[in-house]
């Protein structure tokens, strides 16, 4: 069986009441959007991060009503920044289906992205809580932060190793990270129990992105959205950046080239994942995905052995192994 289905089944009645609530949070029929709430809800997303949320909570005592409220609110701020990322690399397929804004246009997309990400804020408000809302304030920030370098940056800057790892960190890892933290925060934990699960998000999220980058490398899978489209946007990430350090210099020089004119054909880009292949940058990608698998097993070793390490455990292989 998939590593996503065994994990999926150790949460199976936590994951419906979630879906539940999910679902009805999306639901507003006083609006004459609801249209585009509804083609939203049509297609689910895989639930990563309220599964890593609710067996956050479980790793630290069980499951609570805080634990569902809480991954509610980050699903919404998680498809808010779908729904904008799409807009902002001009992608036409998401889930499977139109992204927002292929199906209706930008502004709408841009619009609905906000109504998302003002419920998210909302429910947070709901809660009564500072110290979520803090957490939360912070997230949203990174989120920002994280696309905004990526889209500003030259090409040059993105080419460091260090910043690919700081834009992953704030695009993605926050939000893996937020997604264990509040896990814990929901179940009681203490301040020590909290920030170690703070550390296994944030490498859960950090090898997700790495690895979601590798798929733009091969052709189309089965993944629900298209491949090829990072470097044609102009985003360099971890199999290339590596390829153009250790190449000889009239190879990355030359490859550089292609890079800085920005002309981006499919014969382009097909000659630079060729050359990130040549020059092992997907295997390099896969190596820095397994040392972080190693320093997450540490960290979730603080934890007595229970079900919800087991499936903790194996959502870092799935996040490695992950085929969509
Ligand atoms: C997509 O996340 C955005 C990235 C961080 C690469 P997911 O692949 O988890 O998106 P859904 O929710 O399953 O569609
Ligand atoms: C993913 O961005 C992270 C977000 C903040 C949405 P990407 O642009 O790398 O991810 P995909 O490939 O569109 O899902
Ligand atoms: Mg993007
Ligand atoms: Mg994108």
């Amino acid at each position: 069986m998939e590593k996503i289905q065994n994990i999926t089944q150790s949460v199976q009645e936590e994951l419906e009441a979630f879906n539940k609530l999910y679902s009805e949070a999306l639901r507003h029929s006083t609006h004459n959007f609801r249209f585009m709430l509804d083609f939203v809800s049509k297609k689910n997303g895989k639930r990563i991060r309220p599964l890593i949320l609710i067996l956050s909570a479980k790793l630290c005592g069980k499951c609570m009503p805080e634990t569902l409220q809480y991954a509610v609110i980050l699903e919404l701020l998680h498809t808010a920044t779908l729904v904008h990322d799409d807009v902002v690399d001009n992608t036409m397929e998401r889930r499977g289906q139109p992204s927002v804004m292929a199906q209706f246009d930008n502004r709408k997309a841009v619009l609905l992205g906000d109504y998302l990400l003002s419920q998210a804020i909302m429910r947070g408000v709901n809660t009564g809580n500072l110290l979520i809302l803090r957490i939360l304030s912070d997230l949203a920030q990174n989120l920002v932060e994280g696309e905004l370098v990526q889209l500003v940056s030259s090409s040059k800057i993105m080419l460091n190793e260090e910043v690919y790892f700081e834009v992953i960190w704030k695009k993605t890892a926050s939000l893996f990270a937020s997604c264990s933290e509040l896990g814990a925060l929901s179940a009681n934990a203490d301040k020590e129990q909290r920030k170690i699960l703070w550390a296994i998000g944030k490498n859960l999220g950090i090898c997700f992105q790495i690895r979601d980058d590798i798929f733009d490398y091969f052709e189309q899978g089965d993944i629900g959205k298209p491949t090829g489209n990072d470097i044609r946007e102009g985003k360099i990430t971890l199999p290339l950046i590596y390829a153009l350090r250790i190449s000889p210099p009239e190879r990355s020089e030359a490859m550089m080239r292609l890079i800085r004119e920005q002309n981006f054909s499919p014969t382009t880009i097909k000659c630079l994942i060729d050359f990130a292949k040549e020059y092992k940058g997907i295997e390099y990608a896969q190596a820095k995905m397994q040392k972080i698998k190693g320093e997450t097993i540490q960290l979730l070793n603080f934890f007595p052995d229970s079900e919800a390490k087991n499936a903790l455990a194996d959502m870092i292989d799935y996040v490695i192994e992950r085929e969509k």
